[in-house]
């Protein structure tokens, strides 16, 4: 340990091992919890506080609150360990750790800025809590500016010096224990460069693949996760505007999506046509980064294009189901799989699959729903309105089409016998374009997807 860091923290302890650190995560959701089962497992004492208390106590003693694939082992392995416990008690949390990370919502205000409300209501309390020097991380994307906002805050709050870093977070939800435990890169943003080096330590266990931890400016790393949400939530949009043009145009989208995505500069990733983005993030990032852009008096017609074309995006299927059943839909039922933003995770937040449920129950069509993960979620949205079933055949039986909002693998290849059997009529509204023309044409099934020709029966 260098003399700089126990000057900073004066409570490392050394193993052999490493370096061990006292971690306080405040908010234990998607991120948070990640976060925190992830740094227990490379051996430091990790304590994860919610002012939720049921989430507390079920995490407490080993239940995971959300799915995420790898997670649950995760949180046993460490918390039969002793290195991840769970608390409501944020002054005990506080006074644990050498560095405490804020990995709490921020979610949209109507205006399409972030709520930063229950970041500042937390950061007091911890100011109020804190009994030495303590490096306080945030992971929570927030706007430019959040950073020295915290700090004024705090300071007047505490004799204890808190040094706010910037380290937004870039897990992805579905492979989110993958991306923490091997990130691309590892954004610090301080001026500190002890505490940057401290922070750059704490990740040394997970950059042994040789990717970055890059230490730029507080501000410069506040920007860059909205930037990096911007550009993947254009891609999708642009990719999406362009499949919506193919449809006049008698072309096919995966023809031309393929023929873009070969040149080196541009590459497959976020380019896949379909009903749109969701999820907790890029929605309600377009919006923050537009509203800041306009706070500033900057331009940035692009992301509201992003955006505008995103919402259009996810009333597409509708659009198509009403089409087919010429407008006269009162009456009918339809099957719907995948319900999640996206696969592999039980988030249903922002997801397209709720516009589409709720624009097919203004229509006054039967629902019945299916996904392997996110029905409790959907359940607590929807409640009696609309069916819920853990079988995908089931939801599709005696249903006057299957409607698909979400890629999960399990979709990918259904037993199309089976499926055109439990359905009353055979068509499918796909709204990830998971099947070929081809075979949909073979099997004979009516078939609508995003930017292709639709199929009829020979
Ligand atoms: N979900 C993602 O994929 C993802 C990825 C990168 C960054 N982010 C960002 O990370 C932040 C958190 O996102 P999330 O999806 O984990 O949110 P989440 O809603 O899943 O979790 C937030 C948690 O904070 C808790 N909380 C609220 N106020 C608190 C307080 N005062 N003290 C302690 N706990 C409190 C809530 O009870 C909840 O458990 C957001 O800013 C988000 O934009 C999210």
């Amino acid at each position: 340990m260098s003399t700089r860091r126990r000057r900073v923290t004066g409570l490392g302890t050394l193993n052999r091992k490493g370096l061990i650190m006292r971690i306080t995560v405040v908010g234990t959701g998607y991120v948070g919890l990640v976060t925190g089962v992830c740094l227990a497992d490379t051996g430091n004492h990790v304590v994860g506080v919610d002012v939720d208390a049921e989430k507390v106590e079920r995490l407490g003693r080993g239940e995971c609150t959300i799915f995420e694939p790898g997670l649950s082992d995760l949180l046993q392995s460490n918390l039969a360990a002793g290195r991840f416990r769970m608390t409501t008690d944020l002054k005990a949390a506080v006074e644990h750790a050498e560095v405490i990370f804020i990995a709490i919502g921020t979610p949209p205000r109507e205006d399409g800025s972030a709520d930063l409300s229950m970041i500042e209501a937390a950061v007091q309390d911890i100011a109020r809590a804190v009994n030495k020097k303590t490096i306080l991380a945030m992971k929570s994307t927030v706007p430019v500016g959040t950073g020295d906002r915290v700090e004024s805050l705090m300071t007047p709050l505490t004799k204890h010096p808190v040094i706010v870093v910037s380290n937004p977070e870039f897990l992805k939800e579905g492979t989110a224990v993958d991306d923490f435990q091997r990130p691309d890169r590892v954004v610090i943003g301080s001026e500190d460069p002890e505490a940057a080096e401290i922070m750059k330590e704490l990740y040394q266990p997970f950059v042994r693949n040789q990717h970055p931890v890059l230490i730029i400016h507080r501000s410069a790393a506040e920007l860059v996760k909205y930037a990096a949400n911007c550009y993947l939530s254009t891609r999708i949009s642009f990719i999406n505007q362009i499949a919506n043009l193919c449809v006049p145009l008698g072309v096919d989208i995966d023809e031309v999506k393929v023929g873009m995505a070969y040149d080196n500069r541009i590459g497959f990733h976020f380019l896949y046509p379909g009903i749109g983005y969701g999820g907790s993030c890029f929605p309600k990032d377009v919006q923050a980064l537009c509203h800041v852009a306009k706070s500033f008096g900057a331009e940035v017609d692009l992301l509201s294009a992003v955006h505008e074309v995103n919402e259009r995006q996810k009333r597409l299927l509708v659009e198509k189901i009403k089409y087919h059943f010429k407008g006269d839909l009162a009456g009918r039922t339809l099957a719907l799989w995948g319900i999640a933003f996206k696969p592999r995770t039980d988030d249903i937040r922002e997801a397209p699959a709720l516009i589409v449920i709720a624009g097919l129950l203004e229509a006054g069509v039967t629902v019945r729903a299916h996904d392997p993960k996110a029905l409790p979620n959907l359940r607590r949205l929807f409640g009696d309105r609309i069916g819920y079933f853990d079988d995908a055949y089931k939801a599709a039986a005696g249903a006057d089409g299957l409607v698909i909002c979400t890629e999960w693998n399990e979709f990918r290849s259904p037993d199309f016998q089976h499926l055109r059997e439990s359905l009353r009529g055979p068509v499918i509204f796909d709204g990830r374009n998971l099947y070929t023309i081809q075979q949909m044409r073979r099997l004979g099934f009516t078939y609508y997807s995003v930017g292709r020709p639709s199929v009829r029966p020979e």
